[in-house]
Formats: C-alpha cells, structure tokens, sequence
C-alpha cells in the first residue's frame, strides 16, 4: 500500500492543520520535511557570496552555552559538535532541566542559545531566566514567533517548520539542525575558518538536502517491512559514535514515546565498557554508521556485538550493508551533514512500529506536546 496518498503534495501552498490523506500527523509531519528544509533555507541562505547567511550580527564569542530539553536537547548536542569542530568555538551543553541545579560558571563574552520547537517548555524558559543574569547574549531557536522564548532573548531564529501536531518531534528538529547548522557555517565564516570554495561547497550541500531526504522516504515500504521484526521486541539499542551519538539518542527518544519500546541510544564506543553484557540474541541492535572518520571505529564495535548473538541493523551509506546483517542505505553525504539523513529512518521506524502496535501514535500516554510545568 503506497503511504503517501498520490494526490497529496505534502505542505504545498498553506500549511493545512490535516491530515492531508496521511493516517497521522507524525507521518505527515515527516513527509514535510524536505519542503520544510527548503523554506526554512530560503529563510537564512542569500546569494551574497560575502554574507551569505540571513542572521543577526553580533560579536564571536569566548564560548557558546546551549541549553533545551529532549529532541531539542539531542540538536544542541549535534550543535556542538558543529560549532567545536567546524566553527572552532568552545560549546557547553547542558539539559535545561539540569541548568537550574547546575548552572555554568559565569565568564566573559558567552553566547548562550536556547532551543525548544514549543518556545513554550518551562525547564527551557526557566533556564534562560537564570542565564540572563550572567550578562550573556540570548539568542532563542523556535518555531513559535510569538512563544514566551521570543519575549525574553535578544533575538529569535525561527525554524520556519509550520506547525507541528504530532508529539513526537520530526520537522522542528531537522529545522533546528539547519539554523545551528547555518549559524556555525556563519561564525566559520567570521572566522575565516572556511575559504570562500569551501563556503561555496558547504552551501551547495545544503541546497541537495531536500532532494536527499526525499530519496531517503522512498524507503519508506521496506521500513515498514522491517518495523515487523521489531514487533515483539521488549528492548532495543541504538548506537552511534561521534555526530551520530545524539541520532543514537533520538532515535531512542523516538522509539520509547511512540511505541512504548524500552530503547537506549548510546554512545558506540562506551557501549563497550559494560552495557554490552546485557545484549543477547532477543535484543536488536541498531547501529548509525554512514561513512567518515568514525567508521573503522563504530565497525570495530559491530563486530564484537555480533559476536554477542544479537542481530545488528545498520544505518549506512552505499558500501556498508555487508557489514550488517540488515541495512537501511543512506545517500551519499558528508559525515558533518549525515544527521539530516540518518534520523529519518528511525522516525519511520519508531512511527511504522507505533502503528503496528496499535498505539496512539500522534498523542502518546504520559505526555504531551508542551511541558509547560
Ligand atoms: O518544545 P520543546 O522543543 O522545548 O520540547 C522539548 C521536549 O519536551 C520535546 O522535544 C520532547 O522530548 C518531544 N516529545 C520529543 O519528540
């Protein structure tokens, strides 16, 4: 059965608040998201080879703090590793619900940048009330302009993702990728840590996203197929190493609150260091690894977790499937960008697995969409 009803172009024109000849909004919400990246692009690219990004001036600072909660926490995380390794500015992530206990140290010249989608999240905004009085520069990433986040920054980013229903975060959080992403690329820039060629390649990457996420939901059936397998599993592990430890743990975010699966995203390599004795052959294995620095790595603990009987799904780029014993094959991307695309399986497959349980897969038990206590 074709997902995708054929007369349904998804977010043409208005943003509808149906269906749209989705059976849920969380698929529909997923199927945006190459129309979704697209927008929210045309929002902070231009074609001014000497500013090329639509995004407010302010100084580079001494530090970057980041700080939201679940989905939105996962992209600070890989916001991190964005602004470290390719802007070269030291980032501090914290939890939003933890800073209130643990706040950081006061220094001189920071940037601290909430995310929450809701612009709503009470840990969030309670976070930043207290960041406020460290004399840092706020700046707020939402998809809400008119959230109580948009009150109490120096400056909003918007996600341009149109409004999202379903609980489970999909297009807010491939948008919040995108504005951190274009913001890192903006401070390399001020950096001069990009030549104006490799500026020029990291845009034209951007641009081929939406046509890659689209290739990517053409496997949509055999996700479907796969989430079979799936069925009866109690427990779960997701694993990923360096940009990819953050998909880990939003793919396990995204398995527990849409099937009810007890998931664990970890860290590949600190899997090593005891969790793997709880593995044994009921237990699937689901292992990031599209290809770059990390590969020969994250390999070498795929091996060592065959070996422990458990059946290992890998989330790869064309070559890695043999090293598997199943794979969902990813195109080709640069390691830096390889987040855009290897979350999108797993939200297929945490949706497609919902259903199949017979769950309520756009409003989950316990939650909701806005923690605003
Ligand atoms: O609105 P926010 O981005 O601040 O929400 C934060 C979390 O509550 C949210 O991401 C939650 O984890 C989602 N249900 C995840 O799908």
């Amino acid at each position: 059965m074709p997902l995708l009803p054929k007369t349904v172009q998804p977010n043409s024109g208005e943003d509808h608040f149906d269906k749209q000849g989705f059976p849920h909004f969380m698929l529909k919400e997923i199927y945006q998201q190459p129309e979704v990246v697209r927008t929210c692009l045309a929002h902070y690219l231009n074609s001014n080879p000497d500013r090329p990004f639509n995004l407010p001036d302010r100084p580079i600072p001494n530090q970057i703090h980041l700080l939201a909660c679940g989905t939105s926490w996962h992209a600070c995380l890989i916001a991190q590793h964005w602004l470290e390794q390719i802007a070269g500015i030291p980032t501090r992530v914290r939890a939003a619900s933890e800073f209130v206990a643990a706040p950081f140290p006061p220094t001189s010249n920071i940037l601290t940048i909430a995310a929450t989608q809701s612009g709503e999240t009470a840990d969030t905004l309670a976070a930043v009330q207290l960041a406020r009085h460290s004399q840092t520069h706020l700046f707020g990433i939402t998809n809400q302009p008119e959230s109580s986040l948009s009150q109490i920054v120096d400056r909003t980013l918007l996600t341009h993702a149109g409004r999202e229903i379903g609980v489970a975060a999909t297009k807010t959080f491939l948008t919040q990728l995108l504005v951190f992403y274009c913001l890192t690329l903006d401070f390399a820039h001020q950096r001069q840590q990009l030549s104006g060629a490799q500026m020029q390649d990291a845009i034209a990457k951007l641009h081929a996203l939406p046509d890659h996420i689209t290739t990517l939901l053409q496997q949509d059936s055999a996700i479907q197929t796969l989430a079979q397998s799936f069925a009866t599993a109690e427990h779960c592990i997701v694993l990923g190493r360096g940009i990819q430890r953050p998909i880990a743990l939003e793919g396990a975010l995204k398995l527990k609150e849409t099937t009810y699966l007890h998931a664990e995203g970890y860290a590949a390599g600190e899997f090593m260091h005891g969790p793997i004795a709880l593995l044994d052959a009921r237990i699937p294995v689901i292992v990031l690894a599209p290809a770059g620095s990390v590969y020969p790595d994250t390999l070498a603990n795929v091996r060592k977790i065959k070996a422990n009987g458990a059946s290992v799904l890998g989330i790869v780029t064309a070559g890695g499937e043999a090293d598997f014993d199943r794979a969902i094959v990813l195109p080709s991307i640069d390691e830096s960008l390889s987040p855009f695309l290897s979350v999108i399986p797993l939200q297929l497959l945490a949706y497609h697995l919902a259903v199949l349980r017979g769950l309520d897969v756009d409003r989950p038990r316990n939650i909701t969409k806005t923690l605003t206590e």
